[in-house]
């Protein structure tokens, strides 16, 4: 029967006959034996094989073969303490699929080196146990929306309008016109709040970051819901309770993975609702009392995020942010025409900002008040416009950078490991 190698141990298939389809992981030859580790998606099992109990091709096979050569290895599952996680597979048949050539990637290469190899390097367990978490919490993301009644709508990439300011636009030459990869498909999405009611986008964004940071990147997946008749205080509830959700699931269903990942699940079972909230001002002294400097009117970076948050255990909001620092479309606060309605939502020990999001303005007349106060282009903006002419209501929602969730999720140090290819400033290759 051919195994997937997780089956082997969970099943506990002692002394039966199995079949895997896999790839070498390590690989060791000694005298008449040649010990590999092999990997499949699902694991890792030792294998061993004896001169004597193969015939020749097979034992020709089971020497030749290099790290990363495709195999499909027949034996007996047996019970040994001193294999990876408790059984070997004592090979009868071994069979090189593709030998191929000597693999590049051994142990101590340069960062730089792994991503010029990031194709291959992403066979790596590291990489693997990454690539599966994300999936799982992408999976989560969408069960959550699903349950609450949204529609998933799909948002164009190449687009007239920037969304969040000039500086990170990546512009493009649109069969002789000026276009841009799309910044935030957020107004894409507020068109459906008039026939959907509750929509979310999941889709690249793109940001021309001049900075080498290591919680930018020129191209990440973006997850933006909208919501007719939701205001601000409803639009953080909501962002409460979908990190909460996603972080309740992945301890739950897991908890193994999390700690492959190098994040130990107790540290997110405190993250339970309700999350602080602390207005824009306050968070300004905070930063200040804890040795940082800046003054009101500023944005937060790096460095004030990581002393808000370094000491916390759950996320925290920080909301009413000046108007002037923030996207045309947020809505002013009634109690002080200087601040909006908006919120980031930073997460724990010094992660930093997660999500981004507002009250958005509905009415007419403010909205154009407020683009031609920051000088927008209102050409490029007559059909956001034209959504407040016919049927307006209020409505608010927010952004959420997947990978920096999956980063503070899974603990990493550095957003490149939670996308198979990252683009930055200095890369845009393989
Ligand atoms: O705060 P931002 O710029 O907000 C918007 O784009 C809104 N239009 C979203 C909305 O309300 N629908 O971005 C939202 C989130 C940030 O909180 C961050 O998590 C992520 O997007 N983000 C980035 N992630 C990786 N690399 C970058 N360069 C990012 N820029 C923003």
């Amino acid at each position: 029967m051919i195994a997937d190698i997780s089956t082997i141990f969970n099943k506990k298939l002692d002394d039966k006959q199995v079949s895997i389809r896999g790839w070498i992981y390590r690989h060791r030859t000694s005298g008449n034996m040649v010990f590999a580790v092999v990997r499949d998606p699902s694991g890792i099992i030792q294998v061993t094989a004896k001169k004597d109990k193969l015939n020749e091709k097979n034992w020709k096979d089971a020497n030749d073969a290099y790290v990363e050569s495709s195999i499909i290895v027949k034996g007996t599952v047996k019970k040994d303490e001193r294999a990876p996680g408790g059984y070997e597979i004592q090979a009868t048949e071994f069979e090189l699929v593709s030998r191929g050539e000597p693999f590049p990637i051994s142990k101590d290469l340069s960062e730089e080196f792994l991503l010029d190899v990031r194709h291959l390097w992403v066979r790596s367990q590291k990489m693997t146990n990454i690539m599966k978490a994300r999936h799982h919490i992408v999976n989560y993301l969408r069960e959550f929306y699903e349950k609450d009644g949204f529609y998933e709508i799909a948002p164009p990439i190449i687009t007239k309008s920037g969304c969040e300011g000039g500086s990170t636009l990546f512009e493009m030459d649109y069969f002789g016109e000026k276009a841009y990869l799309t910044q935030s498909s957020q107004m894409y999405a507020e068109v459906f709040i008039f026939s959907l009611g509750k929509v979310y986008v999941f889709a690249p964004s793109f940001r021309a970051e001049k900075s080498r940071t290591i919680r930018h990147l020129a191209e990440y997946w973006h997850l933006e819901p909208e919501m007719a008749y939701y205001d601000h205080k409803m639009n953080m509830e909501h962002q409460e309770n979908m990190v909460q959700h996603v972080v309740e699931k992945m301890i739950k269903e897991h908890p193994e993975l999390l700690k492959e990942c190098g994040r130990d699940p107790l540290d997110l079972e405190k993250v339970k609702k309700p999350f602080e909230r602390m207005e824009y001002k306050d968070a300004v002294d905070r930063v200040n009392e804890l040795g940082g400097k800046m003054e009101w009117g500023e944005d937060f970076g790096a460095d004030e995020e990581a002393l808000l948050t370094k000491e916390i255990e759950k996320p925290i909001f920080i909301e009413k942010y000046p108007k002037n620092i923030k996207a045309f479309y947020m809505k002013e606060d009634p109690q002080n025409p200087e601040l909006v309605l908006n919120n980031d939502l930073l997460a724990p020990r010094g992660h930093g900002e997660i999500i981004g999001g507002s009250e958005r303005i509905w009415d007419y007349e403010e909205l154009l008040t407020r683009m031609k106060e920051q000088n927008l282009n209102l050409k490029d903006y007559q059909w956001y416009l034209d959504l407040r002419k016919y049927g307006s209501v209020p409505h608010s929602g927010y952004g959420l950078g997947v990978e920096r969730f999956v980063k503070w999720i899974l603990n990493l140090h550095h957003i490149r490991d939670t996308i198979p290819f990252p683009r930055t400033i200095t890369r845009c290759y393989p």
